[in-house]
This record gives C-alpha cells, structure tokens and sequence, in this order.
C-alpha cells in the first residue's frame, strides 16, 4: 500500500495569526538560524518528507497597527538562504521555498534551486507563486500587481524557461577527467534558445544538473487557472479544503486536467491543507484552539478579513454583518479564497464571527491522536488527498505533540512510512527522476 506524503509549512512561531503571543513559543524564532535549525530536525525525526517555507517579498509599509500585532511575513530569512543553512543541519528531509515568477528572471530561480539540489543532495522543491500582493509589487517597479490573467500566463513561460535551463547540461557532463584534461564534454551542454512574449534566453545554467534532474516543482494556485497551470507543471500541490467532499472535487478535478497535458495522474502528488492540534482529549485541543483565537487582536481580525476580501473594513462595528456596499464584486489577488469568504458572509455572519470563523480555506482539526489519524485515513483512501501539508498552530509544540502522537499511529496502520525510501524528495514522495530532454530515451 502507499504511504502518505507529510509536508510541514513552517512559521516562525506556528500558523496562528496569534502564535507569537503564546508563551510556548520563541518570539525571537523568526531570525534564529537555530531555532529552524531545531524544528526542521523534529520534522526529519517525525518522518516529514517536506519543510517548507512560504514567502512574500515584502514587509507591510501600512496598517503598522495591526501588522505589529501580527508580524506575518514582517521579519524573516530569505527562503533560498534558509534551506542552504537547513540543508546541511538536516539528511533527508524536502526543503521547500517560494519564489514569486512576477519578481525575479527564471535564469535566477533556476540557478538558485539547482544550487540547492546540489547542496542538500537531492531535496530542493520550488512553490511556483504568482504572488498576491501589491506591497511586493511596489518593492519591483509596479504600482500593482499585474492582472491575474497575466500574472499565470508569465508564470507558465517562466516555469517553462526555468525547466529547459535545469536540462542545459546533460547528466555527467562534468568529467573532470585529468587524463584527457577535459572538465567536461562539450557535447553534453545544450543552450537554450527561448523567445517568447515574457522572455528571451538564450544561454546555458553554469552549473551541473541537479541530483533530482530538476528540483521539484510545487503550485497552490487554487483558481481555474491556477489548476489548469498545477495540471500542466506541478509536481506536488497544496490543496485547500474544509470538507472531504470539496477536498475530493478539487482532486478529481485537477488529476482530470492532466491527461490534456500528456501527464499521468501519479506525476501529481495533492498535499491537503490540515491545520492541526493535537491532545489526549478533544477538549483539551478544543481549549488550546479558543486560547489562542481569544488572543486575536479585533484590529488583527479585521485586517485578515479584509487583506482576503480585498475590502477596507476598518470602523465597521464587529458585531454587526459587513454592509454589502464595502464588498467589491470580484478579486484579483486570491479568487478562491475571495470566494469562501462570500460563501461566509451569505451565512449571516457578524464581522467578529467571520474572522474568527475564516481560515483561508481550511479548518483546524481539534482532536486526540486518533481522531486526527482517523481524518487524515479517509482523506487518503477516499481520493481527497496523496498527503498532507500540516500547519500547526504553535511551535515547536505543536509539531512535537502531532510527531509523538499522530504519526506513530498512521505507521500503524501502514499510513506512513517508517524507513526513508531514499535521499532524495523524488524518491521519498514517490515523483520520478525527471529525463533531460536532450537525451533519447532518457
Ligand atoms: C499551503 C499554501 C502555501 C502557499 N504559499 C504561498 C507563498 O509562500 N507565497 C504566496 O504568494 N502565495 C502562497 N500561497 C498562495 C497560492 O500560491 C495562490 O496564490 C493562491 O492560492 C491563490 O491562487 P489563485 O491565484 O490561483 O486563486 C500558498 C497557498 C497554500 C495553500
């Protein structure tokens, strides 16, 4: 039987927008290099296949008020810097980053992961993100964001220019052979020539190919373009759903997409979303969760809301619904969860109950070992998930709890391994050696 893949997303303090506050964690994580050092060697113990770091290249420059009561993305590493240093903390665990493709050039992202792979043998893996935020279009030369539109279809060329870099260089090009003095064959190099409507390469990566062929490539677009793009490129993505159902909706669907793209559906591996806490009992979970909802500050509530809704909701009384005037009739920053706020706000709810209530698509699972175990068995075996990406609420704690508890019951039961099937990402979820396609038969 398969195993499930187990990916970790990792904020400094834990995914709560109030974990900072809570006196288990170490506020003073964000810029440690041993505090992720620490967390990074829990998730390796606990058998993660995936540490993964999310990004946004820019720190708020407004609503300092609210933002310092919840330093999201306000005071971290560079995520390419980060992983070098856990790459050689760590043995055989995935390290994941993102890096935006409305920001940079594909000649800098594909020389930064294969450096990676090269320097974690094997375990580097690119988030493909189009980024959703006008403050980190304004640290690039834009007023805005491009439209979304736009945004996807640079990301499309962009992957595809970053791919053909990652095979200039065929697999043992580097000879070093001291007896025929050639450091490698020049037959093996393979330029590309790339002219398209967002960039014009022509040149070679000047290092080697990567351990994995090509490090692994990550989407969690979750729009109908966003999906068609993951159906055609991704290697592993990041789903976000609250029930098993839409969880198995959104995994036929975007499995469905790939056979027009000559992939077959194992080339995909769908991490579900699964914010989770963990305890001997359901309460003693269900308490931990309201603590730290009762340390959302109504500034900070409003402000996330708001961020998502792409909608000033300051001045709004928080126990009333938000009026219908201050809601925009579209999004361009991130549609489906744009939508699942709607999907809210047609529920009645006050502005207090949608924050509290909003999650970004997912729902936490509050509950003992088995219960967790038992939710993430039935998303595995019922087409809802090929694994999961978690996020816990607090950290280290939370991790700890779900490593001590949650994971030696799915060994178990069979649901996750106990022995590393490899040293690379690739071969610990399972997702083939990529072919250079410079290579017959390859
Ligand atoms: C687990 C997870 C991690 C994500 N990490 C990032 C990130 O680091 N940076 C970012 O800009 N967007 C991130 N996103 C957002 C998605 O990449 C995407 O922009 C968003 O889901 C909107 O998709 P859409 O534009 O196709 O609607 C993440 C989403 C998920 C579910």
């Amino acid at each position: 039987m398969p195993t499930m893949a187990l990916a970790t997303l990792v904020h400094p303090t834990g995914s709560h927008p109030a974990s900072w506050l809570h006196p288990s964690t170490a506020a003073g994580g964000s810029t440690d290099i041993a505090h992720y050092r620490a967390l990074a060697q829990l998730a390796e113990r606990g058998m993660f296949d995936l540490f993964f770091i999310a990004d946004t290249p820019a720190a708020r420059t407004t609503n300092l008020e609210a933002y310092a009561r919840f330093p999201l993305f306000m005071n971290v590493f560079e995520p390419l810097t980060l992983l070098s240093a856990l790459a050689g903390a760590t043995t055989h665990i995935g390290l994941g980053g993102t890096a935006s493709t409305s920001f940079s050039e594909p000649y800098n992202i594909a020389r930064q992961f294969a450096s990676l792979d090269h320097i974690s043998g094997g375990r580097a893996a690119w988030n493909v993100v189009t980024s959703a935020n006008d403050f980190a279009a304004r640290n690039f030369g834009l007023d805005r964001l491009p439209p979304h539109g736009d945004r996807y279809e640079r990301a499309r060329e962009f992957v595809d220019v970053v791919r053909k870099l990652w095979d200039t260089w065929e697999d043992g090009a580097f000879l070093r052979d001291r007896e025929s003095g050639l450091f490698f064959d020049p037959a093996k190099q393979h330029p590309v020539a790339h002219e398209g409507a967002h960039f014009r390469v022509h040149g070679a990566l000047n290092i080697e190919r990567a351990p994995q062929g090509q490090p692994v490539i990550i989407q969690a677009g979750a729009s109908d373009t966003g999906r068609e793009f993951a159906a055609e490129t991704a290697e592993l993505v990041f789903s976000s759903d609250s029930t098993v159902e839409s969880g198995r909706r959104f995994y036929a669907d975007l499995k469905g997409r790939m056979a027009r793209h000559g992939r077959p559906p194992e080339a995909l591996k769908v991490l579900a979303g699964l914010p989770a806490i963990v305890a001997d009992s359901e309460q003693e979970a269900e308490d931990m969760y309201q603590t730290l909802q009762a340390l959302i500050h109504p500034d900070v509530g409003r402000m996330r809301l708001g961020m998502d809704l792409e909608a000033d909701l300051s001045g709004l009384p928080l126990d009333e619904p938000i009026p219908p005037e201050r809601i925009p009739a579209s999004a361009n920053l991130h549609r489906a969860y744009f939508e699942h706020i709607l999907g809210l706000i047609r529920e009645g709810l006050t502005l207090r109950q949608l924050y509290m209530r909003y999650e970004r698509g997912n729902r936490t699972i509050r509950g003992t070992p088995r219960q967790v175990a038992d939710h993430m068995e039935e998303w595995f075996t019922t087409g809802a998930a090929d694994g999961f990406m978690l996020t816990f609420s607090v950290l280290p704690a939370g991790m700890e709890a779900f490593i001590a508890k949650v994971v030696p019951e799915l060994q178990r039961r069979g649901l996750v391994k106990r022995e590393w099937a490899g040293r690379t990402l690739r071969e610990n979820v399972g997702l083939r050696r990529p072919p250079n396609r410079h290579v017959a038969g390859g």
